[in-house]
């Protein structure tokens, strides 16, 4: 079987293909937000979000299709809040409202709030800004909102000056191409999808995902009596080509359903396959989508995670994006950007770009069912916690700016090209390449491996599941965790025939997620029998290291062994020069007091690791490229240590 080809260098190329028409520029949101005036939006005021994408601006576009034969009984019904309807109501001037259950702001008990944010390319060379909100500041003429009104209850939309800049930023970056498309905030994707799905599917429905995909949804959708059905898919995300197969060949009697109407997707940075849908592909699947009239929900929360094209261990690094536009440019155009018939629900969260705790984020879809969307959330969540868009505003409104939230993306996107470049690096180092696969993600924060269990010697007797569940619990033995690719099938009776273990890089720090692979380079080495020749190799180190406390002349270190790189048994090469343990008794205690193996493997200490390959580059000043087992018995490599 020959090594996967592990690493793809080029750079997304179809991105220059297409360019978003008529794109907002960050200027021109300026000079729109001069035409329209001060914005003025009191308590639970209700957005103008037609005034917020200019009103002439998308007037040339055609009006998004209807979506009332898709919508569930459930979803037509909801007519609202009629409390808060009466809302409107508020800015008459003079008038003294007795009518709405809103507390006093006079008895919140927050006066003023600040944060500490950090600033990016300041020209001052201040890194970090305290912004600050007042109970009162609109009152003062200090600012367009303040914590009277964020305090106080909303609209399901969300506050009007939080709510104008994601319209703008939405602008900004897809420009829908049909005219009557809005934004409403949310509570996160999560809520979102919640609410899509009691929108567009009832009890006995099937909806249509890629065959990994992210398992809250497929829990969300589990209770309302809704199922999943998996599309099948390819490094480049969902095939629109098993799309379209499986709503032709739909059988309702077999499936026990209809077919599918609604399509859930990740397309960018997919969790869990890191899997990144190129232009071609989206537009291939929004082709299929209109043949069969399907919705498509696009849960996008990595968009914004596209990351620089991996060049390769060692090469160097892409230099980012030199401008705005150039940033812009390199992203791949979104199903939103394609939408020419409003048949797009996109989830944006701030949850991976901002913080997951803001509980924050927003739908962009037809005025149709943002409409539907935020009768839903007025007796739902009712809006997005009040302290969350203060926080949010104050940073992207009043301190960033759009420019200034742009250079914060980019400012992750090469965080996360960083973090993506040293699991790649360690997987090319230590991963054995004959029992394990994988790709270079472009985008997410999610590293999706294959491992052929089809070598593993156990294949003829166990199940997948059985050893994917042996090699979870070994890589936990070895001190890592690595989420079970079984964890994210859809349809538990689809049957990929495939093993994958999902690793992120989004949090650890740098040295351990090397120190990660490495140990599960070292567990899959021992379920399958392999005799590693990798750095870091346990075995290697083990024996180099036994090798020098018996004192044996330290030239012998650098002797390159015979390769046994396969699944076949280990073979002990005997050096000539090089003294033969007769027996595990006698290498045993050797091994425990120099080096404490089994401890650290029974803590998932890593020190042990570490001290060990200190030792190793000390004694030998090289890495091992080749390694007999030398100081290490049968016995020894079965027991796993
Ligand atoms: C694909 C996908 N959608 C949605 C979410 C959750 O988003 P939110 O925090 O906005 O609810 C996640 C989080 O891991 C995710 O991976």
């Amino acid at each position: 079987m020959a090594p996967p080809s592990a690493i793809e260098v080029l750079p997304e190329p179809d991105t220059s293909t297409f360019t978003i028409p008529d794109r907002l520029t960050v200027r021109h949101i300026a000079k729109r937000r001069a035409a329209s005036g001060k914005l003025i939006a009191g308590v639970a005021a209700a957005a103008d979000v037609g005034a917020f994408k200019g009103r002439t601006h998308h007037v040339h576009k055609p009006l998004a299709k209807r979506w009332d034969h898709r919508l569930t009984d459930e979803a037509k019904t909801r007519g609202g809040s009629s409390l808060k309807e009466a809302a409107k109501f508020l800015k008459q001037p003079g008038l003294i409202s007795l009518g709405g259950g809103l507390p006093s702001s006079e008895y919140f008990p927050v006066e003023e709030m600040s944060f500490k944010v950090p600033i990016l390319n300041s020209a001052t060379g201040e890194r970090h800004a305290v912004l600050t909100a007042g109970k009162h500041d609109m009152a003062h003429g200090t600012s367009d909102y303040d914590l009277a009104t964020a305090l106080q209850y909303g609209q399901g939309h969300g506050s009007a000056q939080l709510l104008r800049f994601l319209v703008e930023h939405t602008e900004l970056v897809h420009n829908p191409p049909y005219s009557d498309w809005s934004c409403t905030m949310t509570v996160g994707s999560t809520s979102a999808f919640d609410m899509a799905i009691r929108m567009f599917a009832k009890p006995g429905d099937w909806i249509l995902s890629e065959e990994y995909t992210f398992p809250a949804m497929v829990e969300t959708a589990a209770p309302m009596g809704v199922r999943v059905a998996a599309v099948r898919m390819d490094e480049g995300g969902m095939l629109a080509d098993s799309l379209d197969e499986v709503l032709r060949t739909w059988d309702e009697q077999a499936r026990g359903g209809k077919k599918p109407v609604l399509l859930y997707t990740v397309p960018t940075g997919q969790n869990p396959t890191g899997s990144t849908q190129s232009l071609q592909r989206r537009k291939e699947i929004y082709a299929v989508a209109q043949k069969h009239d399907l919705y498509i929900l696009e849960d996008e929360p990595y968009y914004f995670l596209q990351m620089q094209p991996y060049t390769g261990p060692n090469a160097p690094d892409i230099p980012p994006p030199a401008s705005h536009e150039e940033f812009l440019l390199s992203l791949v155009p979104s199903y939103l950007s394609l939408d020419v018939d409003g048949r797009v629900m996109r989830m944006d969260s701030f949850s991976k770009v901002i913080a997951p705790g803001t509980r924050v984020g927003w739908i962009t879809a037809s005025e149709q069912i943002c409409k539907r969307y935020g009768v839903h959330a007025d007796l739902s969540t009712q809006s997005p916690s009040g302290f969350s868009q203060m926080m949010l505003f104050k940073i992207l409104e009043e301190q960033w700016g759009h420019g200034g939230f742009l250079d914060w993306l980019l400012h992750i996107r090469m965080e996360y090209t960083a973090r993506r470049n040293v699991i790649l690096d360690a997987c090319e180092q230590f991963l054995p390449k004959e029992v394990v696969s994988w790709k270079a993600p472009k985008a997410g924060m999610f590293q999706w491996m294959r491992v052929e269990w089809e070598k593993h010697p156990d294949y003829s007797s166990k199940t997948l599941l059985e050893i994917e569940d042996e090699l979870f619990h070994a890589n936990m033995r070895h001190g890592t965790l690595l989420m079970k690719g079984s964890w994210f099938c859809p349809d538990k009776e689809a049957d990929t025939g495939k093993m994958f273990f999902r690793a992120t890089y989004a949090a650890a720090p740098l040295d351990q997620i090397r120190e990660a692979v490495r140990r599960f380079g070292e567990s899959l080495r021992e379920a399958f029998g392999l005799v590693g020749l990798a750095d870091g190799d346990s075995k290697a180190l083990r024996a180099v290291i036994i090798i020098v406390e018996d004192n044996t002349c330290t030239k012998h270190l650098l002797h390159p062994f015979p390769t046994p790189h396969s699944c076949t048994p280990p073979i002990h090469h005997g050096h000539p020069e090089i003294p033969q343990p007769s027996s595990r008794q006698s290498t045993q205690p050797n091994r425990q007091r120099l080096l404490g193996l089994d401890r650290a493997r029974d803590t998932g200490s890593g020190q042990n690791h570490t001290r060990e390959e200190s030792e190793l580059d000390a004694v030998g000043g090289a890495r091992l490229h080749a390694v007999g087992a030398q100081g290490v018995d049968e016995a020894d490599a079965a027991a796993g240590y």
